[in-house]
């Protein structure tokens, strides 16, 4: 049998274990700890990557000692050992190594997760602010048991791997840092004394673990700093890690590298790993992780000889049945990961993880996993209408019709995709005009198998609807613009969607947004993009509120282009060739502008649904239509509203 993507999929042994392809669950941790013991939630998450067919996976961030702790400290205590031993067990039934990454924050611990001093390579205060003591030998020599208690503790749960994470400026990385690293003894200075610490813990490691298990380390290929280490240091540091260790995965240092938004390029790792695999210096295997989000990717990568295998984070966060999909011929069914980075930035905002394409992810002990919950078919079959084609309609629909409803999906227009199609227009989105790709792929592939019935340009009437006699209706109509009416000739300007679907909005060279929030900030970024010169007025201030991780994206790409972002400007006037507003000092500023645009804000379109309510005897409101928000909100209300569909 022809296996699809042979390299991917092909099996490796390592130390006596069979990895059963080339794909890893990279680690990641959520905030599901409660008092230092993971919960269920956690356990359900990791089982699930397992299901979905990655030969390792990976449970993220597992501070080792007080002292080291960055992440809320899941405490290695006798009585957590038992739900340790659940989650290995559950990665383990589904035919995958169990592996957890162990870590040392060293300077970059967080003081109030710890009760011991933060300490580091040197004396210092850091960038957060905080006190680091310079780790005396003593303290090196307790770190490295402390390790080397954790990677025993992890063996005796039934982990079959510990995955030492000496990358991202933490504790490893700080050592072999000539940056951070500024000690003048045997630990600092050359980067044979620079690696001296962090050998003699994998040393530990090994010895105290022997064949129990594995122990395979995640690196940063580079620091990625005038001065920093480079791939030719760290290739020597693998090459004599190697005796202790099994397989390395090549990261990256600098926060915007490690977790890329949709800003950055795809594989953005593989050059790093391709110079440290392929060195002659190496001969464990060397894996890679950075948006690799496609099998055909991964493929290229391990045919190409650039690395052995990848790591998949986010990929497998948006869809943990990769793997298997794309075993299995489907891989057209994989669901595409947006770089939103809403995962990491909801979660540490306020500790509820969320994905904005897969809204089970971490969530299936409660909600079911996708997959399963897409398999089984209703209780009772139903005729449902679908009123809109945006990303909630579309998640309705195909939810809906998985679970064997009759479904007809009526969109006004003549594209499926609703607002997000503005990124087919984007080249600043690619990975969001992906998903707008596959939604459109899958629904008409549904119409083409007869599983939904597809109306375009065809809008629903109170009519339609008592034509049709639906058991359930879900109102998809979205949302528009609220125009900045309280400015005196704002009939002048556009909003900044007509930017991508109606370019000749943007006419001139000179133009200027109002409105400082994501969407305002984004289309400008387009527009620089187009070459033009742009300016964004915000009454509060630019990007407030957007998520810290893709907002350092956002505004490294601010940065690139020089996009100006003016904070506390109240526009007063727009006149036929500029825009006049006032400064937080009361200051007066005329800015030329051939063309204005603005967001200031979005409404609901409710009137399909207030002529819809009894037309049928369940009525919803999905996506925008309920309330304009993110894409996510939108994905997750079509694929709830169509759960629940048929239980009544
Ligand atoms: C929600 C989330 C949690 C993460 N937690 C960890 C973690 O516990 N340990 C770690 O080393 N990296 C963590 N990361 C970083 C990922 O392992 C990975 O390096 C990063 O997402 C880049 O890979 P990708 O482009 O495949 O997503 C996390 C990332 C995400 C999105
Ligand atoms: S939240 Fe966004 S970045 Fe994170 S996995 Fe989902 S789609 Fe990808």
């Amino acid at each position: 049998m022809a296996v699809p993507y042979p390299h991917l999929f092909s099996p490796m042994e390592v130390r006596g274990r069979t990895l059963k392809n080339r794909i890893v669950s990279a680690p990641n941790m959520l905030f599901q700890v409660w008092n230092g013991r993971p919960t269920d939630f956690y356990v359900g998450y990791l089982e699930h990557k397992a299901k979905g067919g990655a030969a390792i996976v990976n449970l993220g961030e597992v501070p080792i000692c007080d002292g080291g702790t960055h992440t809320p400290f899941t405490k290695l205590t006798p009585d957590n050992l038992n739900i340790f031993g659940e989650m290995a067990a559950a990665i383990r039934q589904h035919g995958a190594l169990a592996s957890v990454e162990l870590t040392h924050g060293g300077r970059n611990a967080r003081p109030w997760y710890n009760t011991k001093p933060v300490r580091g390579p040197i004396t210092e205060i850091n960038p957060m602010g905080v006190f680091v003591q310079e780790m005396s030998r003593k303290d090196m020599e307790e770190v490295a048991d402390a390790f080397a208690d954790a990677a025993e503790y992890m063996a005796d749960a039934g982990f079959d791997a510990v995955h030492i994470h000496g990358g991202h400026g933490w504790l490893f990385a700080q050592f072999i840092s000539p940056l951070m690293n500024t000690r003048t003894d045997e630990f600092g200075g050359s980067l044979e004394n620079r690696m001296r610490f962090p050998l003699m813990c994998l040393e530990r490691i090994r010895r105290r673990v022997g064949d129990r298990i594995l122990v395979t380390m995640r690196m940063s290929g580079s620091e990625r700093e005038e001065g920093g280490f480079t791939p030719e240091d760290i290739t020597e540091f693998i090459a004599r890690s190697q005796d202790y260790i099994d397989l390395v995965e090549i990261t990256t240092e600098n926060f915007s590298y490690c977790m890329t938004s949709t800003y950055y390029p795809w594989g953005i790792n593989v050059e790093l790993a391709d110079r440290i695999r392929n060195s002659g210096r190496v001969h464990i295997p060397v894996f890679v992780i950075g948006a690799i989000m496609s099998p055909e990717m991964a493929e290229e990568i391990i045919a190409s000889g650039k690395a052995d295998g990848v790591f998949l984070s986010r990929a497998l966060i948006a869809d943990p049945c990769m793997p298997n999909k794309a075993r299995t011929g489907r891989a057209d069914e994989i669901v595409p990961c947006l770089r939103c980075l809403r995962c990491t930035d909801q979660d540490n905002a306020v500790r509820f993880f969320a994905c904005s394409v897969n809204p089970t992810t971490a969530h299936e002990t409660r909600l079911g996993f996708m997959e399963d919950t897409l398999q089984v078919p209703a209780a009772n079959r139903r005729r449902i209408l679908v009123a809109g084609g945006g990303p909630a309609g579309c998640s309705a629909a195909l939810t809906a019709a998985a679970r064997g409803h009759e479904v007809i999906l009526c969109e006004a227009g003549s594209e499926l995709g609703g607002m997000i199609r503005y990124a087919v227009f984007d080249p600043l989105k690619p990975d969001l005009h992906r998903y707008c790709d596959y939604l459109e792929r899958r629904v008409r592939k549904e119409a083409e198998n007869g599983r939904i019935d597809l109306r375009m340009n065809t809008e629903v009437t109170p009519e339609l609807a008592d034509e049709l006699r639906p058991d359930h209706i879900l109102v998809a109509t979205g949302s528009e613009a609220i125009p900045p009416a309280f400015i005196p000739g704002w009939e002048r300007a556009h909003h900044v969607l007509d930017a991508y679907f109606r370019p000749e909005t943007a006419a001139g060279d000179e133009i200027v947004v109002i409105g400082g929030g994501l969407g305002g900030v984004e289309a400008a970024l387009y527009l620089c993009d187009l070459g033009k010169k742009v300016t964004v007025l915000e009454k509060a201030a630019c990007l407030a509120g957007v998520g810290y991780c893709y907002g350092r994206g956002v505004r490294d790409t601010v940065a690139k282009y020089g996009l100006p972002l003016v904070d506390g400007a109240t526009v007063t006037e727009i006149t036929h060739d500029a825009v006049r507003y006032t400064d937080n000092s009361g200051k007066e500023h005329l800015l030329k502008a051939d063309s204005v645009f603005y967001a200031v804000g979005m409404k609901s379109r409710k009137d399909l649904y207030y002529q819809l309510w009894d037309k049928a005897p369940f009525v919803e409101q999905i996506g925008d239509c309920r309330k304009p928000a993110r894409i996510g909100e939108a994905v997750a209300d079509g694929y709830f509203a169509a759960l629940d569909a048929g239980t009544w």
